[in-house]
């Protein structure tokens, strides 16, 4: 494997991992990269390293330009462990005494994760690092991913490397945004979604500060995925757009089904929310992974789940996508529950009361149906769909 130059001197030196299709728990159906970079100066830096799995790659990637042990210094972005893993191996091969830069809370959480004898230097938020003819600013990004992640950037070239922000679990050797078509916006928004939104409103006051700044950026080098060359306002831009979220005219229907008494019902519904010129997203949950409906939920006015009751409860599978959604924090939405019941009926106001605790505005108490929905039933469903897609259209 070779290194990709992305600009003169410096070199995307990561790995691409074509086969991981679960990432704790977010589906990645296009495999995903841990990208590393290396800037050939008067020192030789190296931005975050690969997961430990990968080092082998990445050191033959850095063969490629020069001998790693060659590098001068490291900089840890991000302690993850698809960023870190590789941290002690590359020490050990380059050399222990070399100095790895890390954020303050860098320093705490490295020394957390590895016993290695690893040369911690934390740095301060603003300050800078010249290597020859490049200066590196430091800037703190706390929770974006993690307390101790921080962005590294390049003054002369242009360019953020920014850990796991704009990142996108996309495996390829496209390698840029001029290379691959508008699909790479969908991984975008679904690692948002998946990963970031619970973090909207410091990525809105950290967009407002690097624009304060007055930072030029011409490239973005994230630590996952595609670099953004050709139009990196076009990344930041979605960003701040999925941040407020404001939502669209669209509504989410989530559910799980025992005997298709919920999905038949699920079916009406969003047949009436789409009368109401509401766009509709229907997910059995056993067919569609968590992570595909959360970036569906991202910018949705409407969260609509339904299940049956099960031993006097939710079904499991409704409950986990509860669950996840809610640590990601979706603001503004209207939410509404439904489910057919055979004795007790406890499911839908379960869902309304795990709905109310994300703070969801719920549109109707909830429309139950009692073992298997017949022509009432359907209608029922219709009308409930169309009160839904009412509310989303007069909420917007
Ligand atoms: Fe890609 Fe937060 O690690």
């Amino acid at each position: 494997m070779k290194a990709v130059e992305i600009s003169k001197d410096i070199y995307s030196v990561g790995a691409i991992d074509w086969n991981i299709r679960d990432f704790h728990g977010y589906s990645t159906e296009k495999g995903s990269t841990y990208n590393a970079y290396l800037i050939v100066d008067e020192k030789v830096v190296l931005i975050d390293t690969v997961k430990r799995e990968f080092t082998d790659r990445m050191l033959e990637n850095i063969s490629s330009v020069i001998d790693p042990k060659r590098i001068d210094i490291v900089i840890s972005n991000h302690t993850e462990m698809d960023h870190s893993g590789g941290l002690p191996r590359v020490m050990h091969y380059i050399g222990e005494d070399k100095p790895v830069y890390c954020s303050k809370m860098g320093l705490k959480n490295l020394s957390r994760h590895f016993t290695s004898n690893l040369n911690l230097q934390p740095v301060e938020n603003g300050s800078e690092l010249n290597i020859g003819k490049r200066t590196l600013t430091f800037l703190e990004t706390r929770m974006l991913h993690w307390p101790d992640s921080m962005f590294t950037y390049d003054k002369m070239d242009k360019i953020l490397f920014s850990s796991d922000a704009f990142g996108q679990h996309y495996a390829g050797f496209e390698t840029f945004d001029d290379r691959v078509g508008d699909e790479i916006m969908h991984h975008a928004k679904k690692y948002f979604a998946n990963i970031l939104l619970l973090y909207s409103p410091l990525i809105l006051k950290l967009i407002e500060k690097v624009t304060e700044m007055g930072l030029e950026i011409k490239t973005i080098c994230p630590d996952h995925g595609i670099i953004w060359r050709s139009d990196p306002a076009k990344i930041i831009n979605a960003y701040v757009e999925w941040s407020k979220q404001e939502n669209k005219k669209k509504a989410v229907v989530v559910y799980d089904t025992m005997w298709h008494s919920t999905e038949i019902i699920a079916e009406h519904i969003a047949e009436g929310i789409a009368s109401q010129g509401v766009e509709v997203r229907p997910f059995h949950i056993r067919s569609s992974d968590r992570s595909e409906i959360m970036t569906e939920v991202l910018d949705a006015k409407a969260v609509v789940f339904g299940s049956p009751t099960l031993n006097n409860t939710i079904f499991p599978t409704v409950a986990d996508v509860l669950t996840y959604m809610k640590g990601l924090k979706p603001k503004n939405k209207l939410g509404a529950a439904f489910g057919s019941y055979g004795w007790s009926g406890e499911a839908v106001a379960e869902i309304r009361g795990n709905l109310e605790n994300m703070g969801m505005e719920i549109i109707d108490p909830g429309l139950r149906i009692q073992y298997v929905p017949d022509d009432k039933g359907y209608g029922e469903a219709y009308e409930y769909g169309q009160k839904i897609g009412k509310a989303v259209n007069d909420a917007m």
